[in-house]
Order: structure tokens, then C-alpha cells, then sequence
């Protein structure tokens, strides 16, 4: 551990990306990441580009940290890729964003199957365009049978609607008597939310300085370890998952206890 320490504090550039990764592997990593990935249009004003050449960008970067997240062992990535409050935004850029599945999922899709990642994805479904939804379908078909990390796309995912929607599968379950009342418990109300199999996130990253959650897992989020970076998303390298992680490591979670 101390060597470990020692490299990484002294030396970080000087450190390959491969030998990070093995470096990380000694310790366990996070099996569940989840990822707000802001600052997309800010990025794009900086260079006078449209907002729109922000999300492109933001969306290669989401093919390499997800390689990462792949090679490191990380068992589930949650990337936020359209919230319930994103269609407040221009039409144009609406649009745009419903795009960015299929371009994503086009391009990289063979390589997502290689690599024996498994596509999810968490959200309403009923309000995203059919071209968008018919792409993200497609690739969780294609990948249902692959065995490796899970790719989970929250796209129009808001957590209070998620609450909300579960409230009421609830309450119906107990209306005809599917559960008991007295049956209910965490564990079980757990079993009703969007993200049903996945353990919780054991990590959270956010770019772009904002500091705050913006609806996003907020049941799931309740012991994850948080971290944010100033870095634009379409600046987020994989340096910057690799210190994500390697911070991870060296908190100390104690779940309420001591
Ligand atoms: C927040 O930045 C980002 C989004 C609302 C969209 C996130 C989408 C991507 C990164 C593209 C990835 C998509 C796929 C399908 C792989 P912002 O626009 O709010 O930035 P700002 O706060 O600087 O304006």
C-alpha cells in the first residue's frame, strides 16, 4: 500500500496509463460508477463553438473512459446522458442529444460487443423519440448474452420521477396482493426502482464544478463516495478516472458505523 501511495504521489506523470491500472487492480475498485457528465456546453463557448460540438465531443470521451472503466475491472458505469429536465433546453439541442445514442451506438457498438460490455439503460422510455430508443434497444439485444462490465445509459432519468413511479407499482402490488405491507422495506422498495440488479454506485463523478446531484440517483447515491473535478467533461481523461479511482481508494467508508 505504501508503495503504491509513494508512486502515484510523486511521480504521476511519469507513470504509464497501463501500469496505473495495474496499480489500481492491487486494491479493489469501485464496482459501480456513476458518472454526471456536465459541462459540455461550456466547454464549447470556450472555443466559440456551438453547444452542440460540446456534446459531440462528449460523447468520444464517453468511448474512451469507458474502455477504461472496462480494462479497470469496474463492473457497472452509469454515464447521465439526457435528464427529465433536459427537454427544457432548445429544440435544436433537444434533438441533437436524441442523435447522439445512435451515432454512439452505430460507431461504436461492434466494439462494445468485443470488449463484452453489456448495454442497459435507465429512464422513461415513453417520452424519448423512437429513432433514439430503437437504437439503445437494439444494442441491449445485441448485448444481452455479453458477460462484462455494464454500460447503463440513464437517459431521460429523473430520480424523483423514478421515486415516484415506484410509489405507485407499490402501491398497486399491495392493492391486489402481490406484497404485504408489512413486507416493505428498503431491500424491496429498492426492487422497484429503475435500477433493480445493479448494486449501488460506489463512486460518483461530476464535471465542471457544479457541486450538486440534479436529481440523479438520489436513493441509490445515499453511502456513495462522491468526487468532483473542474474539468469540462470533454476534457475528462482517462487520467482523471484513474485518480478518480485511486482517490476512492483512500477513503474510508464506514456505511454510518465508525
Ligand atoms: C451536460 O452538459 C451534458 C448533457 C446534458 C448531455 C450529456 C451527453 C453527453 C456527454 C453525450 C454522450 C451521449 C451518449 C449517447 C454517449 P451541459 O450541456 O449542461 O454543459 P453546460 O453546463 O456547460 O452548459
Amino acid at each position: 500500500m505504501e508503495m503504491f501511495l509513494k508512486r502515484w504521489k510523486n511521480k504521476s506523470d511519469s507513470i504509464n496509463i497501463a501500469d496505473k491500472i495495474a496499480d489500481l487492480k492491487k486494491l479493489p475498485v469501485p464496482d459501480h460508477v456513476a458518472i454526471i457528465m456536465d459541462g459540455n456546453g461550456r466547454w464549447a463557448k470556450k472555443r466559440a463553438l456551438p453547444r452542440i460540438a460540446g456534446h459531440h465531443e462528449g460523447m468520444k470521451v464517453v468511448k474512451k473512459i469507458t474502455k477504461l472503466a472496462s480494462n479497470l475491472g469496474i463492473k457497472t458505469l452509469t454515464v447521465y446522458a439526457f435528464s427529465t429536465e433536459n427537454w427544457k433546453r432548445p429544440q435544436l439541442e433537444v434533438d441533437y442529444l436524441m442523435k447522439l445514442p445512435e451515432e454512439f451506438l452505430g460507431t461504436f457498438l461492434p466494439e462494445l460487443i468485443e470488449e463484452n460490455v453489456k448495454v442497459q439503460m435507465i429512464g422513461q422510455k415513453e417520452a424519448i423519440p423512437k429513432h433514439t430508443l430503437n437504437a439503445v434497444e437494439k444494442a441491449i439485444r445485441d448485448t444481452s448474452e455479453n458477460t462484462g462490465m455494464i454500460l447503463n445509459f440513464a437517459l431521460n432519468y429523473g430520480s424523483r420521477a423514478e421515486i415516484m413511479l415506484a410509489m405507485k407499482e407499490v402501491f398497486k402490488d399491495i392493492k391486489n396482493g402481490i406484497i404485504d405491507e408489512n413486507q416493505l422495506d428498503e431491500q424491496l422498495f429498492s426492487n422497484y426502482l429503475m435500477t433493480d440488479g445493479l448494486p449501488e454506485p460506489d463512486l460518483l463523478i461530476r464535471t465542471s464544478g457544479e457541486i450538486r446531484l440534479s436529481n440523479f440517483m438520489l436513493w441509490q447515491l445515499a453511502y456513495t463516495e462522491l468526487w468532483f473535478t473542474d474539468v469540462y467533461w470533454p476534457d475528462f481523461s482517462e487520467e482523471h478516472l484513474l485518480q478518480a479511482v485511486f482517490d476512492f481508494q483512500k477513503r474510508s467508508r464506514r456505511y454510518g458505523g465508525v
